[in-house]
């Protein structure tokens, strides 16, 4: 692995998720030699708690130096983002310049970068992102882009197949209201990883709301969110904004959220949600703070799924 960038950057899916809870059973300082003289440097153009915490948590595991960065919350320049750009506005740096001098102190860059959700066009550019893995001269793992959240992708594997080692659980990806536009990162790589992990996959969601073809592939998608909880063994919540019309809320329907009687149509499923959560919108309370729900170990694999990405790169580089 070179970069990480997608699922399309790790070789072997199933193997990646093995090794990262093998690397959960520790000893936590077993990889501290790994990084050793190494820097990480965190660029955050986005809020965040666990992607933030839990990757600065795997770099010092293997040892390494760790450098954050709010590049989107006024500690760095204003940046501009257009090739070409004639730069008598507002921004004083050009991403470009950004991207080469950043990794110029670091050994891997991550960075974290959302969709803007203004034009789908420019989203699949996925242009932060892109321009970092082209000008960067060393490794660029991402924290969550405008197309994929991989590391959240691989902590889910890994907590699925923690609850369910072997088999073929059947997995529902389902679409719950939420009040704001948000974007697709997350269910994008759910889908895609939850296919190479070959899981019995169903998304449920409204009309207007659904995934990318290549995103999908042949998964079917189910309108009637009852119908799909049934004999589900992995209930996996999420909102995303619409992809018709791109990036809006066009659909407020609170019996999309997830309750009681929804899991109780389950094959007593666990509940996942990536996190953050707006309780009693997306899923009640009582659903979010029962046994069922693994949404707590669910973010302490993040850690994990960090740390095996991180350790991928520097054995690449050792
Ligand atoms: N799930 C996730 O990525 O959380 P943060 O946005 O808090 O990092």
């Amino acid at each position: 692995m070179n970069s990480f960038l997608s699922i399309d950057s790790v070789d072997d899916v199933q193997a990646l998720v093995r090794r990262g809870l093998e690397m959960k059973e520790g000893p936590i300082g077993a990889w501290n030699g790994l990084g050793e003289g190494r820097t990480l440097g965190m660029i955050f153009m986005n809020p965040s708690l666990r992607t933030r915490l839990s990757t600065q948590k795997a770099g010092l595991n293997l040892g390494m130096n760790v450098m954050v960065m709010n590049a989107g919350g006024g500690d760095g320049w204003n940046l501009e983002m257009r090739p070409g750009a004639v730069m008598d506005g507002d921004a004083a740096e050009h991403i470009v310049d950004a991207a080469r001098v950043i990794s110029e102190y670091c050994d891997i860059v991550a960075l974290r970068s959302f969709a803007t959700l203004r034009s789908r066009e420019e989203d699949r550019r996925d242009p932060v992102l892109s321009t970092f893995a082209r000008e960067s001269s060393v490794p660029v793992v991402t924290m969550e882009s405008a197309l994929g959240h991989p590391l959240q992708a691989l902590a889910d594997m890994m907590t699925i197949r923690e609850r369910y080692p072997k088999g073929t659980p059947r997995v529902v990806l389902s679409w719950a209201p939420h009040p704001r536009a948000l974007p697709q990162a997350v269910p994008n790589s759910f889908a895609r990883w939850a296919r190479a992990m070959e899981f019995d996959l169903v998304v449920a969601n409204p009309q207007g709301y659904d995934l990318d073809d290549s995103v999908l592939g042949d998964v079917p998608v189910m309108r009637n969110q009852e119908e799909a909880f049934d004999g589900a063994d992995v209930i996996y919540a999420k909102n995303w904004s619409a992809s018709e019309p791109y990036g809006e809320v066009i659909e407020r329907d609170r019996s999309w959220m997830i309750d009681s009687d929804d899991m109780a149509r389950t094959n007593n499923a666990i509940f996942m949600h990536c996190l953050p959560v707006r309780r009693n919108v997306v899923v009640t309370d009582g659903v979010l703070d029962s046994p069922r729900s693994v949404v707590i170990p669910q973010a302490g694999n993040r850690e994990f799924s960090a740390q095996v990405v991180l350790a991928s790169l520097l054995e690449e580089m050792a």
